[in-house]
């Protein structure tokens, strides 16, 4: 079973679902990039994703904090820290350098970024893209999941 394709939710339940199924098919160092609008579900997928691995602590929206970290299990039960960014109001790429880049992007935890399309040529080549969409109804969202990989593997065979 695989986890990309796309989904369509009714309520914010819903999408937190989802996001909470994905988790058992992401491994460590796996990056999420959403993209959406505001109020299409992002941080609701970030915490349905978060319930997934299992993390206690509240996760809120970072829209005034540019990074929290949370606490969660991997599928042995052995601690994996969950990295979650919101980079609505970043300006430069420098902030996000500041943050600890190489750690968050290339380390051994989960990330979550919240507006992705702002890291530009940060974004790492392989990672799991979400796009969210209002659908027709109120409630409504597509939400469309796709794994990147990078170029030279496609090309290849070998990283
Ligand atoms: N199907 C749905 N999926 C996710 N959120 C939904 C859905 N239907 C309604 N909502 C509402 O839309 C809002 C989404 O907010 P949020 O996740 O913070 O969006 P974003 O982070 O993309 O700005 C919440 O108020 C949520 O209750
Ligand atoms: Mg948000």
């Amino acid at each position: 079973m695989t986890f990309t394709g796309t989904y369509r939710t009714a309520s914010e339940q819903e999408t937190r679902s989802v996001a909470a199924a994905c988790a058992s098919h992401l491994r460590r160092g796996g990056v999420l990039a959403l993209f959406g609008d505001l109020g299409t579900g992002k941080t609701q997928f970030v915490k349905g994703l978060c319930e997934g691995f299992g993390v206690a602590e509240n996760v809120a929206s970072p829209t005034f904090v540019l990074l929290h970290r949370y606490r969660g299990r991997d599928q042995h039960g052995k601690e994996l820290l969950l990295y979650h960014l919101d980079l609505y109001r970043v300006e430069s790429g420098d902030e996000i350098l500041d943050l600890g880049y190489e750690e968050i992007f290339f380390g051994d935890g989960i990330t979550m970024v919240e507006w992705a399309d702002r890291l530009g040529s940060l974004l790492p080549s392989r990672r799991i893209d979400v796009h969210l969409a209002h659908g027709s109804q109120e409630n409504e969202r597509e939400i469309r999941i796709d794994r990147v990989v990078p170029e030279v593997i496609r090309e290849t065979g070998k990283p």
